[in-house]
Formats: C-alpha cells, structure tokens, sequence
C-alpha cells in the first residue's frame, strides 16, 4: 500500500452511503497524528493492521496461524488487557476493533514491538465491520469490556448493546462461541443482562452474572472504578 493509501484507511471509520444507519456508539476525539505515531502506522500497518473492505472475508484467512480460532474484541481502549490476554491466551487469534485513534496507534505499537502474530487491529466501526466484512458462523467469541455506558437517559439509544446489535454478534458466533461483556456501569449491566436474555440464538451460561474470567487481567481504568466502590458485572452467553 502506498503512504496515502494508509493514511486515507486509518482516517475513515465508519459507513455513511447507503441506506445503513448504524449505532453511533462513540464520539470521536483527537484525530490527528504526530510525527512519530505517524512513522508507527506506516511502518507496521501492512503487517497488523487491515483496511475496512465492502466485502466478506474469512476471518481465519486474515491470521499467520489459519487453525486458530478468531475472537473479535470491540472497543480495545488503549489495548493493555488485548494484547495481555493475546499473550496469554494464545490459542486464539483476536481481531481487534476500535475508532479511537490514539488507543489504535498505541496497540499498534505495542503489538508491533511484542511481534504479536495472532492480533490484526482495525480502526473502523464495529457495527460495519461485523455487518459488512464477517460471514455468519464463522467467529469463536467476542470481547467487549467497559463499553461506554452514556448514562444519561436521552443517550441510551447511543449504547453498543442493543438488541439488533446482540443478533448480529449472534449470527456471526459458530455454535458454543461466546460473548463476554464486562461493565462497571450496574444499570447497564442489568439493561445488557434483559437484552441477551431476550435473543433466542444464545443462552447464559451461568445463572445470572458471570464469575470473572481468570485471564482477563484488571486494567487501570478499572482498578481506579473499584477504588470508589463501582463493581465490574459480567455476562458469558454461548450460542446454543
Ligand atoms: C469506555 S472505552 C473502554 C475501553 C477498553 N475496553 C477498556 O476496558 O479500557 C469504550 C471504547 O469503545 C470504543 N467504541 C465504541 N463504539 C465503538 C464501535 N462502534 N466500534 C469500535 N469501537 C467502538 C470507543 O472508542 C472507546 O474507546
């Protein structure tokens, strides 16, 4: 790919034509980079990264290791639990969605100097990618951990979790692939909690809320939500 080529797929996030109107599920900030994140993209895009394509792609394809299962993770932050969990968890290979440019930019760097073979990141629109780019049956989990919870009421519709979005992450599941969700937020916990009850394709694999993951390791922004008493809920559904 050519500089400009790069720039410009970095640069675009979500699908406006057409008639699809997506969830708008985050506020994009800072949007420009400086010399130096500039050099970490170009150097490594071509490696680690994937451009969004209108099209369908065998996710598996996209990895060195085509035997591995793929998990998607949705809105990686800053990425310090991804590649934490790409390490450890190694069995899998993780494609890992977010709009949020710094915390792409510093994924990509880290995953670049750990060569992390089983990560490719995507700076694009969740919604779009998963209804665009990913066949049905063809993912082994989804990770979305602290989704933004836009706790005031008129911004609701603005959650990631809604129950057209859970069908979709639902169709894209092979059978006994799973969504983990993690929220220090409780009323989204409990909105997220009556939504996936209600999807007829996945079934909770615990009785209510799920015990923490042992390879999901704490990250800083929760550790400061615990301090003042917030208490992380999850939820594990398979696909039945
Ligand atoms: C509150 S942050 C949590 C980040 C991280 N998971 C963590 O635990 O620290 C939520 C992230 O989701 C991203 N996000 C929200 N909607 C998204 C979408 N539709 N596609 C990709 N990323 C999205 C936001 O940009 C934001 O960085």
């Amino acid at each position: 790919m050519t500089e400009n080529e790069i720039i410009s797929a970095i640069n675009r996030v979500e699908v406006r034509e057409g008639i699809h109107r997506t969830i708008k599920s985050y506020a994009l900030r800072n949007n420009v980079l400086d010399d130096e994140q500039k050099k970490i993209v170009l150097d490594n895009f071509e490696k680690y990264c994937l451009a969004f394509n209108d099209g369908f792609v065998s996710p598996s394809s996209l990895f060195q290791d085509e035997k591995k299962p793929v998990v998607i993770e949705i809105g990686f932050g800053m990425g310090t639990s991804t590649q934490i969990i790409a390490k450890e968890r190694s069995e899998y290979n993780y494609l890992c969605l977010e709009v949020y440019l710094q915390g792409f930019v510093k994924l990509l760097r880290d995953v670049s100097r750990l060569e992390l073979d089983n990560i490719k990141l995507m700076r694009f629109n969740a919604v779009d990618v998963l209804a665009r780019m990913i066949p049905d049956n063809s993912i082994a989990g989804f990770h979305i951990f602290f989704p933004d919870p836009w706790p005031k009421k008129r911004h609701h519709k603005r959650r990631l979790i809604q129950p057209d979005f859970v069908h979709l992450l639902s169709t894209k599941l092979v059978k006994g692939g799973y969504i983990y969700l993690v929220t220090d937020w409780e009323e989204y916990a409990q909105w997220m909690m009556d939504i996936l009850n209600e999807e007829p394709m996945i079934r909770n694999r615990y009785e209510g809320f799920a015990p923490p993951a042992v390879w999901r390791p704490e990250t800083k922004f929760e550790r400061k939500g615990l301090d003042k008493d917030y208490r992380s809920s999850e939820l594990w559904f398979e696909r039945a």
